[in-house]
């Protein structure tokens, strides 16, 4: 789909089709869309968790309770949900690893290319977490970088989908451990088709004017 149709064509579902699956293809190209985001020197500090049944959708439900609870249907009724989360810290160790997987990937012809990515990826990293003091909130920048591509990307699959911030993220973080896994939730995608009946589907898109938000120079 072109881009701009694709940006028209989606729009934030409030009603999901009980009855509609994504196939296995789709959901194939779905962790491929999560996998090549681009981030901030390739840092990459994050992890997906992919519910696709009705019991991994219950988990991640578990989350929009009380105050929450008006996201409930829209993870339930879904066909997929894709929790996104953040690394809490970015060692050493982990910046090797990516690295690593650089070079396995062919990046790299010489050696002295490999130390020079390293250390300016070390830089970086070291600059938001001594002198700017933000690591997590950069890393989670990078985990909303990938949210807009995969946004845009399931649109030009024609799927629809919500982003919902309106959950309780420390109940979705212990659920499924994330915490002890270096993770903290942020925001979660539920996946699928719209109901006939979804409010929201038939309403305008609404944005402020582009002449007010964009400064041609
Ligand atoms: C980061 C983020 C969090 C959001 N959280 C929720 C949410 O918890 N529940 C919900 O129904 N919609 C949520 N929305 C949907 C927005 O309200 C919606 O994107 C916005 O009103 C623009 O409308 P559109 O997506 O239909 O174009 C969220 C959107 C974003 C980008």
């Amino acid at each position: 789909m072109e881009p701009i149709k694709a940006l028209n064509y989606r729009y934030s579902t409030k009603e999901f089709d009980q009855t509609r699956k994504l196939s296995e293809e789709d959901l194939q190209t779905i962790k491929k869309l999560l996998q090549l985001s681009p981030s901030s020197v390739n840092v990459q500090p994050w992890h997906f968790i992919v519910a696709t049944t009705e019991e991994g959708k219950k988990r991640v439900a578990s989350a929009a309770q009380g105050d929450f609870s008006f996201n409930e249907p829209k993870i339930l009724d879904a066909s997929a949900v894709v929790v996104f989360s953040t690394k809490t810290d970015i060692s050493d160790d982990f910046l090797l690893h990516i690295t690593d997987q650089e070079d396995q990937d062919g990046r790299f012809a010489e050696d002295q290319h490999k130390k020079g990515t390293h250390a300016a990826r070390q830089m970086f990293v070291d600059l938001h977490k001594y002198d700017f003091k933000d690591l997590q909130h950069w890393s989670e920048k990078q985990v909303y970088l990938n949210l807009g591509s995969f946004l845009l990307g399931v649109a030009e699959l024609g799927i629809d989908a919500v982003p919902m911030e309106g959950l309780d993220m420390k109940a979705l973080d212990t659920e499924f451990n994330l915490r002890e896994k270096g993770f903290t939730s942020c925001v979660v995608v539920s996946l699928g088709y719209r109901a006939s009946t979804d409010f929201n589907a038939p309403l305008p898109k609404s944005r402020l004017n582009k002449a007010e938000i964009i400064e041609q120079v």
